[in-house]
């Protein structure tokens, strides 16, 4: 059974403050779901019925949306997410050696969340910085040419 949400007042006033600024209202669809996140801690299904209501489409096409992008989180995470691409560029330029010392400081392995609750660690396919290789991103800000000895200053730079 899907548990309702209400839709932040934040989030509401957002998305009609840019509805003109759109050719339909499923066309914000993606922005929303990025921006719920500022209010609500993840897309639950709860959340993409409401959103789904509010775009006036299909909750099953917001949660086929969904489903493709990492950045919108579809469970329970971390204040911080942290996204290391472990495609073909980011693998031949030390992805593994940046993802070792990742889960070494936090404290947990990909897939999960840190005991404080402030950062989720996983992995993706590619970030589309390929030349500057490896590439992570902490919530909106990527990293490009990271090394193992980066990752104290990078953690601190989101605290
Ligand atoms: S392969 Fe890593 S950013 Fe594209």
């Amino acid at each position: 059974m899907t548990v309702s949400v209400q839709l932040h007042p934040e989030l509401r006033k957002w998305v009609e403050e840019r509805l003109s600024r759109y050719p339909t209202r499923r066309s914000l669809l993606v922005p929303t779901l990025i921006q719920a996140q500022k209010y609500h801690d993840y897309a639950s299904p709860g959340l993409m019925q409401a959103v789904a209501d509010l775009l006036q489409m299909p909750a099953s096409e917001v949660m086929s949306v969904a489903s493709f992008y990492t950045l919108i989180a579809k469970h329970p995470v971390g204040k911080h997410i942290i996204q290391v691409c472990h495609n073909v560029s980011c693998y031949l330029r030390g992805c593994d050696e940046v993802i070792a010392r990742l889960e070494e400081r936090l404290g947990c392995k990909v897939g999960e969340t840190t005991e404080d609750g402030k950062f989720t660690l996983i992995t993706v396919e590619c970030l589309a910085a390929c030349g500057s290789a490896p590439v992570m991103m902490v919530d909106e800000k990527l990293y490009e040419n990271v090394r193992p000895d980066q990752i104290g200053r990078i953690l601190a730079e989101a605290n």
